[in-house]
């Protein structure tokens, strides 16, 4: 058999340690052990897991290892020289922000899945790394197993990027399908999403989309070429979302995705994250489930599609494995690489407020005549102008109608000011919702 052939014919070891054995290293580790002749041969050297830091040594694992290869101590594996490459995915800032730099400070290259991590201090990990002439990819921070951050940083870097609009949230994307599809609740597809491994540890930063503000940041910062941080994305979750808005927009020919959005307009940078209604028969429109889609267009490719599996253990330890192989053939082959990843100082952020777009809203204002006119001047003194009105239910009750209304092309900050006015009319019950709409 020619794995065993390769196995012993190997004399040179890559060395791993792993920081993190839960859903995605438990899939590593997975990996490592039941491809370790493939993985030999594509790089030429056996790999092998040496150490894994874990919080509890007791805790039962979805994949078990060797009781020995467990710590609960770092700086063990800080100090152990037959360590080549650290591999994080305990997630969190910190300390894994720390653990990640002492690394690369030791001269041991770096593997991370921690988008929290890469949004906040790419800068600071890359100048670490080059000091130290040590490599760190991050392919799992985004997307998952769907390949994107590397082809950002090498396959596409002639190009400028004009723009990048993405689903890059797993969990979300499966929940609003669900309900989309089920009319079910939002809770009970979100135990489902934690159930199969897809939501983060603490699920606020999936549905009020924190954790797809982190990968737009990781992405906009590749492909803009300055870093964007988090911080720099405007963010706005799922939770205010209704099965009213799933059906109303299904009537006008949308579906509802959350969105992560960036662009480069006159030479500054906009960035959002935000529940968008986009037409059905766009491609986006269709990515549906845990998948996950990264379009992005450029000046010489045009436009270019990544679409695949956005969460899960075994996708996302696909990402990671690549990355050790890559790394692991530069030590392998005792090859110096620095990665082709050089920001410029700095790039101007836009505020939300300069977004131009159409928008949706839902609102509950009383069944009597004259209140279209209100609110119909409403808009019209914020110079928003309507594309169409829809009445829907009435509440015998309340005495209130459901109202839906399309807008033609408004900036946030007009259609923010009207909102308000609107709220403030005496026949305006209650403003259900906004959502931008994806053009
Ligand atoms: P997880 O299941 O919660 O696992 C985290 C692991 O890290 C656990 O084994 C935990 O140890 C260990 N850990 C956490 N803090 C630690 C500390 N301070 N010291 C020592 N060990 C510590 O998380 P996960 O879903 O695998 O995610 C890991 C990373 O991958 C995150 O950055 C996440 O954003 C990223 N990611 C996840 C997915 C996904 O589909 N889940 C996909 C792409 C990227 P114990 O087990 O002993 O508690
Ligand atoms: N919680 C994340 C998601 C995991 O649902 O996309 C992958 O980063």
């Amino acid at each position: 058999n020619f794995g065993w052939f390769l196995r012993y014919t190997l004399t040179k070891s890559v060395g791993i340690a792993m920081l993190g054995m839960g859903v995605v290293g438990s899939g590593v580790a997975r990996a490592l052990s039941q491809k370790s002749d493939s993985l030999g041969n594509q790089i030429g050297a056996n790999v092998c897991l040496k150490s894994v830091l874990v919080r509890d040594k007791t805790k039962q694992r979805s994949f078990e290892i060797a009781q020995n290869l467990f710590t609960d101590n770092f700086n063990e594996i800080l100090e152990r020289t037959d360590i080549d490459i650290v591999v994080e995915v305990m997630g969190g800032e910190r300390p894994a922000l720390e653990f990640i730099l002492a690394a690369l400070e030791s001269g041991k290259h770096v593997v991370t899945a921690n988008k929290e991590v890469m949004a906040k201090h790419a800068p600071d990990i890359f100048a670490a790394a080059r000091r130290k002439d040590v490599r760190v990819l991050f392919e799992a921070s985004v997307a998952g197993g769907t390949p994107v951050v590397s082809p950002l940083m090498r396959d596409l870097v002639a190009n400028e990027v004009v723009s990048i609009k993405a689903i890059i949230n797993g969990t979300t994307n499966y929940i609003l399908t669900r309900m989309s599809s089920e009319q079910i609740d939002y809770k009970t597809v979100l135990k489902d999403a934690q159930n199969l491994g897809y939501a983060e540890p603490d699920p606020t930063n999936d549905v009020e989309g924190i954790d797809a503000a982190y990968k737009l940041a990781i992405l906009s910062t590749l492909g803009f070429r300055a870093q964007v941080k988090d911080s720099d994305v405007f963010c706005e979750g799922i939770t205010s979302l209704s099965a009213k808005d799933f059906q109303y927009a299904d009537e006008l020919g949308y579906a509802i995705k959350l969105l992560a959005i960036s662009s480069r307009i006159n030479g500054e940078v906009q960035a959002r994250v935000h529940p968008a209604l986009i037409e059905k028969d766009q491609m986006l429109a269709k990515v549906d489930g845990v998948l996950n889609a990264i379009e992005i267009e450029t000046d010489l490719t045009g436009r270019v599609l990544f679409h695949g599996p956005g969460a899960g253990s075994m996708p996302t330890s696909s990402a990671i494995v690549a990355d050790i192989i890559n790394i692991g053939r530069n030590v392998a082959g005792n090859a110096a690489y620095l990665d082709p990843v050089r920001l410029s100082e700095s790039i101007k952020v836009q505020s939300i407020s300069d977004l131009q777009t159409k928008y949706y809203f839902r609102l509950e204002a009383k069944d009597e005549p004259g209140v279209l006119a209100q609110i119909g001047s409403a808009l019209a003194l914020n110079k928003i102008s309507i594309s169409s009105f829809i009445q829907k239910g009435f509440d015998p009750e309340q005495g209130t109608a459901e109202l839906v209304i399309m807008t033609h092309q408004a900036t946030e900050r007009s259609v923010q000011s009207a909102l308000k006015d609107i709220k403030d009319l005496d026949v305006v019950a209650r403003i259900g919702n906004m959502i931008r709409v994806s053009e």
